[in-house]
């Protein structure tokens, strides 16, 4: 898919906003007109849960196994394609641990398919082999981070997971930027964070920044995204704004 860009969210943390930027992201992407195809690749399935999946008979596993087609797998949400996760897939995980290819199915799959201007994959909180796989199969990846202490400590690790899926598996991987999410701007010390990351880590932070609201916590019991179920919160204004910063550093001719 030479025209497609590919980007996963991680964060080995739980609780720091991955999927919350999953789905919200590309929904802002959809609404810039733009076709996204949406990636649960957590056995959790929050995002499926997110965004109403329901029960499903196929889930990302199988089409990872090529076992089906991504039409028969893949569900139409806000103008997103969205491909449905469920617990079974941890069980992939453990089937797939000794196959050869077992880092780059999520890649040969993805292989097949056209016509996206983006795909963007949700991953376990956990470095993980659905975490490589998402990793071997992008072009970027983008973090979530909440700017306090505590994250700090992640940060290297994350760095270091990149650099080492980047020598060994997936020479174009590069770390677009760090997401500031769950941002309070009553709160001093989220600065002091943010300047140590810029002042000691050559990784790029955008510019945009998500601010904490409730409006996010109560979207997924109406199934929707916070642009739909919230158009007017700060939260659809600083997703939209995002989504405006990715379009722009990828500038699709
Ligand atoms: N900007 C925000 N404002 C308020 N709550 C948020 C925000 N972003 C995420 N949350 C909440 O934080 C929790 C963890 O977010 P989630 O996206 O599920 O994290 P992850 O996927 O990294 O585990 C969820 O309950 C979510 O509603
Ligand atoms: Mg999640």
């Amino acid at each position: 898919m030479p025209n497609t860009t590919i980007y996963t969210i991680i964060n080995q943390k739980g609780g720091t906003g991955k999927t919350t930027t999953a789905v919200n992201l590309s929904c802002a992407i959809a609404k810039k007109r733009k076709k996204v195809l949406l990636i649960d690749l957590d056995p959790q399935g929050n995002l499926s849960y997110w965004l109403g999946c329901g029960e499903i008979e196929l889930s990302v596993g199988d089409w990872m196994l090529g076992e089906c087609l991504l039409e028969d797998v893949a569900m139409s949400r806000e103008g997103v394609d969205v491909i449905p996760s469920d617990m079974n897939l941890a069980d992939l995980e453990i089937n797939i641990a000794s196959m050869d290819n077992r880092e780059s199915l999520l890649k040969t799959a993805l292989g097949q398919i056209e016509g996206y201007d983006y795909v963007i994959i949700d991953c376990p909180p956990s470095l993980s082999l659905l975490t490589v796989n998402a990793l071997t199969a992008s072009n970027k990846v983008i973090v979530p981070l909440q700017m306090e202490v505590l994250s700090l400590q992640g940060l290297d690790q994350i760095i270091s997971t990149v650099g080492k899926i980047k020598d060994v598996l997936n020479p174009d991987l590069q770390i677009e930027g760090l997401l500031p999410v769950m941002v309070d701007n009553r709160r001093k010390l989220s600065k002091e964070v943010h300047d140590h990351i810029s002042q000691n880590y050559e990784v790029n932070i955008f510019k945009s920044r998500i601010r904490t609201n409730v409006r996010i916590s109560e979207a997924p019991s109406f199934g929707e995204s916070v642009l739909s179920y919230s158009p007017s919160s700060n939260s659809a204004a600083d997703y939209t704004a995002f989504a405006k910063e990715i379009l722009s550093l990828n500038k699709k001719k």
